[in-house]
């Protein structure tokens, strides 16, 4: 009797040592989730225990969830091919078409291939096309003025979106000028199936410093981006952007000037941020407009009647380097270049388009 215990009780020993090993050993693989777990532990061991684990997922508010999938299934949905491709230029103008004359020169002979769209914010314009008569799309005076720059380009693209042919969507202003035949750019872009849309990240105060933590949670910092507020967009992305309130009213509400003590203009930020969280690798993340920064100022190089020339044309036809500049200054006024190098053809010169010119800041 005595002998027999003396024998079992080191093995009583090793197995309960094991079983404790596999106790803490299953307890590092799969640490307590819930609260009761951690009464077996002591706290400071929960603590370390929680701090192994990675990150939980965000959990998703039902209305965040609702419009992913929406988004998602759009994203995921293939375009309806219409025997009538065409494409819509949507003017954005205080009044008239300053450039009227060009673009019909530019329209001519391809009858049944576009439509016009124009939102004039002040007043009715007059035209010297035939191509541009009646096309504006709303008369009602009372609200002109109040409504912000996105609004705007969204009324553009649902009234364009009523003609299911129009399968590309361009945003155009009084002052945008072609830079290439109506041939060239209607290959070019119906048959790329991206949209055109700046999208860049800006370190500096003037990107990433804009950025308002009240965006969160749907909007994260990491995924805020910038870019030119012209754009292009294919009729998914278009119908994206239609069925997209949630993100929207992020921007219209926290990218605002004045917001939290910084100026942040939704019009720079929402569609480079919305396209760069649900779709990046279906935008070109650059724009098809020239746009000439390289004076430095707040506004880019305007192009007047002195040092026009066909040669200037032919010169920013000819450019095919992109340049995003970045605002983490180095010095006072010297801004960080960041130069990407991709094939880019232009097909327009449009100014900034100016809120001044809608009576509002967006
Ligand atoms: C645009 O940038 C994103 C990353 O921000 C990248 O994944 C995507 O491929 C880029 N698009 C193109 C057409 O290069
Ligand atoms: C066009 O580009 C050439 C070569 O870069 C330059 O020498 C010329 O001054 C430019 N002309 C105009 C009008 O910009």
């Amino acid at each position: 009797m005595h002998r027999r215990s003396r024998l079992k009780k080191p093995t009583w020993i090793i197995s309960l040592v094991s079983l404790v090993c596999v106790f803490l050993v299953v307890a590092y693989i799969y640490p307590p989730q819930d609260s009761t777990a951690c009464y077996i532990f002591s706290s400071s061991s929960c603590r370390m225990i929680s701090r192994w684990r990675p990150p939980p997922e965000r959990e998703l508010s039902e209305e965040e969830t609702t419009a992913r999938v929406v988004i998602k299934n759009l994203l995921n949905t293939p375009s309806i091919q219409t025997k009538n491709p065409k494409i819509a230029f949507m003017f954005l103008s205080p009044g008239s078409l300053a450039f009227e004359r060009l673009w019909d020169r530019f329209f001519q002979g391809h009858e049944g291939r576009f439509s016009i769209h124009i939102y004039a914010s002040k007043v009715k314009p007059v035209h010297h096309s035939r191509y541009f008569q009646n096309c504006e799309i709303r008369s009602d005076k009372v609200d002109w003025g109040k409504t912000s720059m996105i609004d705007v380009k969204k009324r553009l693209l649902a009234n364009a979106l009523k003609d299911p042919d129009n399968q590309h969507f361009v945003l155009l202003s009084d002052s945008c000028v072609p830079l290439r035949s109506f041939e060239f750019v209607y290959s070019y872009l119906m048959y790329t199936d991206i949209s055109f849309i700046d999208s860049f990240e800006d370190p500096g105060p003037h990107g990433s410093g804009r950025y308002s933590d009240h965006m969160l949670p749907e909007v994260e910092k990491r995924f805020f981006r910038k870019g030119a507020q012209w754009f292009t967009m294919k009729r998914q992305h278009a119908i994206v952007v239609m069925a997209d309130s949630l993100y929207y009213t992020k921007f219209r509400d926290y990218c605002r000037p004045g917001m939290d003590g910084r100026n942040c203009y939704a019009d720079e930020h929402y569609l480079p941020t919305f396209f760069h969280m649900f779709d990046p690798t279906g935008i070109a993340n650059w724009s098809v407009t020239h746009v000439d920064w390289s004076e430095r100022k707040w506004y880019p190089k305007s192009y007047g009647l002195k040092g026009l020339s066909l040669q200037l044309i032919k010169n920013i036809t000819s450019i095919t380097e992109s340049v995003h500049e970045t605002s983490n200054a180095k010095g006072n006024h010297d801004h960080a270049l960041h130069v990407e190098r991709y094939k880019q053809a232009l097909l327009l010169i449009c100014k900034k388009i100016l809120a001044r010119n809608f009576g509002h800041h967006d």
